[in-house]
This record gives structure tokens, sequence and C-alpha cells, in this order.
């Protein structure tokens, strides 16, 4: 059931990659190209590159790259067969695939989890949904809510949703892989999962329907919620609950609210608060970070202002370095959760408590400090120690500098005497290491460029230069360079992307594909025979060189010696004094 290589090309061809992307990440035109900022990590200043014609993407900042289709995958976690399906009926391109047209696994899952995502809205409605109606009022839940987020009911019965699957004609295997049905475990038959429980449906971004979650309708129901197990479509700790209604608000207002709850995600909701996702119980992973940083690189997590909820904000803190992302800590001083919280102290009160949310370094810093005792040396000890090892994790010069300062003066040191504990720490300003082929051998690069730009160059004579390639990154690239142009293939940036393996150099070979050709205002043919003369002499220029030292030291001469053998310790492609 895959779909033929020639429907790949095609989609691959004729859909616009400007176009797809423009829809997910403003571009504007500069040059051949088209620049935004960054879906794949977080940046103030475009560095995210598109180009039509070599139908590819690459940024400078983090060195992400691919197509059309891997860009659809990335953004949207599609399956690749998605992604080329999705931008098929797109371009209107009819893909016959191949055999009994049976739809896959994960298409019958959808299928499974829409078709009952209307039963439980229409249980909702119906009479049997009269306390499922009371229970959501009583939380203040309107009938607009209710549909905005396609809100349902599973009446208190075992085959309810089983027979209406049954009338459908969708099997019990997928109803079960959906997580819909549950298998007896004595005896044959099957069983509804979601029984007596008012019902979200829980969606991807693009607000299919991936799974449910059940609340029960009293307290002495265990458990309080249940959710759909994990399926082929349905990853929770992937999972944002309320993105699909929330990414335009995100966009709009550039920064994200976290919560825990649905309820806690419907309340804010409906005090107007739309930029808001929900993690659904557990704490934010580094994929629900991930999956925030494609709409915003500023998130505020909202936690309860018991120990549990300072802890929780406290955990946080490593992964929020490690994404090199934003966070800050919105306390709530009443109540137990958000919702309560706007129940209790109203929407300003959580806009004031906005305003001043710390960021999750500084509620650390300020945390730890108010657990020390300040006033006694092992207190500064243990407050300098602790905030050294979160410090040095931090990459960014200006934002470490922020942090440094906070900690130097409620020690009373100079920052300077902070600085230099973290470099002692284990140097973090190398922790940016600079990525793709710059600062690389100039000859072979040149040479890599230029063959690259002009295939019809290509010939034996360069092969060999390629083979004699001392950088062993540049080498492989230029082995798949030479791999197109012996086959004839044009040399493209897919076709490329295709032939080096390890998103490392994917991501090289992407940046030297967009580098501007600064230095290409010589002849192609002329820049080819230059680099291909230093790359094969340097070897033997420097060994006969070598044998000339001998010779003079040999000869008394040492002064002239040393003179030469300080130029050829400078390499073949440093400047001549
Ligand atoms: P809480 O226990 O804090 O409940 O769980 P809540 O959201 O305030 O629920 P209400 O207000 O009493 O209805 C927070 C979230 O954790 C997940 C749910 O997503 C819930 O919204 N959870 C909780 C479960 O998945 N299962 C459970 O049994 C409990
Ligand atoms: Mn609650």
């Amino acid at each position: 059931m895959s779909i033929p290589k020639e429907k790949i090309e095609e989609v691959r061809e004729r859909a616009s990659i400007v176009q797809v992307i423009n829809e997910y990440v403003p571009l504007t035109k500069r040059g051949h190209n088209h620049v935004g900022l960054c879906p794949f990590h977080s940046e103030k200043s475009p560095s995210f590159t598109v180009n039509e014609e070599k139908k590819i993407f690459y940024c400078f900042g983090c060195n992400a790259t691919g197509n059309v289709i891997t860009f659809l995958m990335k953004k949207d976690g599609l399956a690749f067969p998605e992604a080329v399906r999705a931008l098929a009926s797109r371009y209107g391109i009819t893909i016959n695939e191949s055999k009994s047209g049976v739809p896959d696994e994960r298409e019958q899952i959808y299928s499974a989890l829409k078709a009952a995502s209307e039963y439980f809205s229409g249980m909702l409605r119906a009479a049997a949904g009269d306390p499922a109606k009371e229970y959501l009022k009583g939380r203040g839940l309107t009938g607009e809510l209710a549909k905005r987020f396609h809100i349902g009911f599973a009446p208190n019965k075992w085959d309810g949703l089983f027979m209406f699957l049954k009338k459908k004609g969708i099997g019990v295997d997928v109803a079960c892989k959906a997580g819909l049905l549950v298998k007896k475990d004595n005896g044959p038959g099957y069983y509804d999962r979601f029984r007596n429980r008012v019902i979200f449906p829980i969606t991807d971004v693009r607000g299919r329907i991936i799974g449910f979650g059940g609340r029960a309708l009293d307290e002495k129901s265990l458990p309080k919620y249940l959710n759909s197990p994990e399926s082929p479509v349905f990853k929770k700790g992937e999972t944002l609950f309320g993105l699909a209604q929330a990414k335009e608000a995100v966009s709009k207002e550039g920064y994200v609210l976290v919560v825990e709850g649905y309820f806690d995600l419907v309340a804010l909701h409906r005090h107007g608060f739309l930029n808001s996702v929900a993690t659904m119980g557990t704490a934010l992973t580094t994929d629900h970070i991930r999956t925030l940083k494609g709409y915003t690189s500023s998130i505020y997590a909202l936690f309860d202002s018991d120990e549990a909820g300072k802890k929780a904000a406290l955990r946080g803190l490593n992964l929020f370095l490690n994404e090199d992302i934003s966070c800050r800590a919105v306390l709530l001083n009443q109540g137990k959760d958000p919702d309560e919280f706007l129940q209790l102290a109203g929407p300003d009160a959580l806009r004031e408590a906005i305003v001043d949310a710390p960021t999750l370094m500084e509620y650390y810093l300020g945390s730890l400090r108010a657990r020390l005792n300040m006033s006694a040396p092992e207190g500064k000890k243990k407050y300098f120690e602790d905030a050294l090892s979160y410090l040095s994790k931090i990459g960014n010069l200006a934002e470490r500098g922020h942090y440094a300062t906070i900690v130097a003066s409620t020690l009373g040191i100079g920052v300077d005497s902070v600085y230099d504990a973290i470099k002692g720490a284990g140097n973090p300003g190398s922790l940016k290491v600079k990525s793709g082929f710059q600062a690389r051998s100039l000859p072979e690069l040149t040479l890599l460029r230029v063959i690259m730009k002009h295939p019809e160059l290509f010939s034996p004579e360069v092969e060999t230069a390629f083979e004699a390639f001392t950088d062993d990154e540049l080498k492989t690239a230029a082995r798949a360079v030479a791999g197109l142009c012996r086959e004839g293939v044009a040399v493209s940036g897919p076709a490329l992307l295709e032939r080096v393996e390890g998103e490392a150099l994917k991501g090289s070979m992407a940046e030297l594909l967009f580098r501007e050709m600064d230095g290409f205002v010589e002849e192609p043919a002329r820049m080819v025979q230059d680099s291909l003369k230093s790359i094969m002499n340097r070897g033997k220029v420097k060994t006969s060189t070598q044998d000339m030292i001998k010779l003079l030291e040999q000869m008394g001469k040492s002064d002239i010696a040393i003179e030469l053998r300080k130029r050829i310790e400078v390499g073949p492609s440093g400047k001549r004094h």
C-alpha cells in the first residue's frame, strides 16, 4: 500500500515549498530566497531560509533542513505517506494507491475516533446526556464552549459505542487499537471503554481527533479522568490539549499559557485567554516544548502556589535551559488550580500574575535564596554552587549576564568572579559549536561549491581531488556530489540531502547550498583549476619544503631553515606573510 515513487517525486516537484511553509511561518523574499523566523528553534532575527528552486529549507541558526514533505512531517507530526497525501490532494495530484485501496491503519483509526466523537456529542445533546449537561453547567461551561471543544458524553452503558461503531461498519480490531473498545478478559466480546463520563476529544494541531479524555460525573468514581491509551496516532507526552484551538491566538499574543487540566484550559478560554494549552496532567516534556517552539518562543506555565506547584516549577528548569526557550512561572496564590483561581480571583488577577511572572531561573534563584541561610558562609557557598550549575548551562551571553548579576549582587561579590567561576564550571561558551562547513579548508570548500553550482565542470581530475580531501565531512559531501554528477542526475537540494546520512551532515550540506557564493567573482572553470592545483600540490609542496629545510640545517643555515619552517606551519589555506 505504498505510494509509487514517481508520485512522491511529482509531489515534491509540483508543491511550492514557499507557499506551504508560508502558511506556518510568514516568509519574506530576500534575493533568491525567502526568509522567516525558524519554527524549529527560538530566534529574534530570521535565519530560516527557503528556496523555491532548490526546493529545500535551511536554518542558519539551528541547521534544521529538509524538503516540503519533511517540513510537514516535522511541523504537523505526520508520517511520511500522510504528508505526501496531504500535499498531493492540495496540488490536485491523484495517487492511485496500489492494491485494494484499503486505507492504512492510521487512517482507519482516525475514522473510528471521528465516528466515536459524533456518537459522544450526539449523546450529550440527547436526553441521556441530561446529567452531563447539568454537571457542565455546574462547572460554568456554556454551550458555546462545549461546541468549541466538541465536548460529548459517554452514557452509562457497556455497549452504546460498540453498537454505534458496528452500524458504521467499523471493525472491533480498529476500535480496540483506537482505545475505544476493550476486549473482555473472561470470554469473548468487547465493551465500551468510556462510560458515564463527560468526554473531551483530544486533537492534533490540525484538529484531527487522536484520543479522548473522560471526566467522571461524581467524585466517587475512579479514576477521576480516564484517557485513551497510547495508539499509533496518540502519544500523550507529545500532545497538548487545545493547541488546535489556541495556535492562532498563540501566534498573535506571542506567548502561550500552559496548564495541566482539561477544565483549567476551558476556564482560561471562558475568561478570554485563548492562547492556552493543557498537558493533561503530566509535567511539560521536551516534546511538548518542541511542539510549542513552532508557535512561540515564550512559555508561561501556570503553577499552583502550594508546595507541589513550586516543586513542579523547579523541575521544569533544566528542560527549558536545554531547549533554549524562555519560560516564566505564573504563580497563583488562590485556589488549588487555574480553574479555581479564575473563579475566586478573576481574569484581571491572572493578567497581573502574568505580568509579574519571573523567569524560571529568576524563580529558582529566589527560592534558593529563601531556602538557605544567606548570612552564613555555608549558605552562601551552597547558593553559589547551585546557582553556578544552572548558570553554566545558559548559552546566551546576555541572558547569562542577567543572572550572573543577580547572583553577584545576592552574594555581594563582583560579577567578574561569577564569570570566572562559570568558566571553571565547564565552559559553556563552547556549547554552541559553530555549525556547518565554515572555517574548513578553503580550496576544498571552493571546489565543492563550484562543482555543485556547475556540475558540467565535473571531471576525473575533480573526483581525484575530492578523494584527496583531508576534511572527512567535506569528503563525504563531495562523494555524494560526485555520485550525482556521474549518474547525470541534477545536483539538486533534495537529491543531495537524500544521499548523506545524519542530521548534522545534512545541515552542513544545506548550508553549502544556501550560502551566498561570495567569492564567485572569477570564472568557475578557473576556480576549479586553481583549487585543484592547490589541493593536489599541498602534500608535495610541504614534503619538498621539509626536505629543503633539512638540507639547510645540515648546511648550517638554521636561520633560514627556521624562517621556512614558520611559513609551512601556516598551512596551505592560511595567509603567507
Ligand atoms: P487534577 O487531579 O488536578 O484535576 O488533574 P483537575 O483538572 O483539577 O480536575 P477537576 O477540576 O477536578 O475536574 C489534572 C489533570 O490531570 C489529568 C487530567 O488531564 C486532569 O485534567 N488526570 C488527572 C488524569 O489524566 N487522570 C486522573 O485520574 C487525574
Ligand atoms: Mn480542577
